[in-house]
């Protein structure tokens, strides 16, 4: 028993308070505005992606990504291939425990079709330093039309929780100048 019971033993059971009434209505439909909103960001916010998806298993999709490794690397870094593709082509790239793979040179302001999926779990696909981000998962290929605007080189985490190598799991985009890149084309002709 508590030291100073309340006065009114039922104390729970009274009419709701119009006031708070009153803010849980106007709590539920602002929830229910911003519900129905997000298709509205779709087309004024440029937030959601507008990107295909497709049923693929991991092994075929690590044998696509191989493949196109095999054809059109360029150099390696520490082991992981640098791989360019003619401007306009399909890209690869796939995600497992603890990498992104493999890297690629990619011509400024050329459109790609950047395929994306991963072989083992769910992992997130991160560009730094811009702001892109796009989950992958196994089992489905994710194609974004991508235009890079900016030459440099670009960093891609893991922002999904992918176990204990997660922090490790690093990737990378060059994007280079047209010129750049049809003066090395030159070279290997
Ligand atoms: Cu992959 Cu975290």
């Amino acid at each position: 028993m508590a030291i100073t019971p309340p006065a009114q033993r039922i104390w729970w059971k009274e009419p709701i308070e119009k006031v708070e009434l009153i803010w849980v209505v106007i709590a539920f439909l602002w929830g229910m505005f911003m519900f129905f909103f997000m298709i509205a960001w779709h087309f004024i916010g440029q937030q959601n992606l507008n990107n295909e998806a497709y049923r693929i298993t991991p092994s075929a999709y690590e044998e696509k990504v191989d493949a196109f490794a095999k054809k059109f690397t360029v150099r390696e870094e520490k082991g992981v291939p640098v791989v360019r593709a003619p401007a306009g082509e399909d890209v690869y790239i796939l995600g497992r425990l603890w990498q992104w793979w493999p890297i690629l040179e990619l011509e400024k302001g050329r459109s790609y079709r950047l395929h994306l999926s991963t072989v083992d779990w769910m992992h997130g696909f991160s560009l730094q330093p811009t702001n892109i981000n796009i989950s992958a998962y196994p089992g489905y290929e994710h194609i974004i039309t991508l235009t890079p605007t900016e030459t440099g080189q670009f960093g891609i985490i893991c922002n999904e929780f992918c176990g204990i190598g997660h922090h490790t799991m690093t990737g990378k985009i060059y994007v280079v100048d047209q010129k750049t890149a049809s003066v090395a084309e030159g070279d290997k002709r």
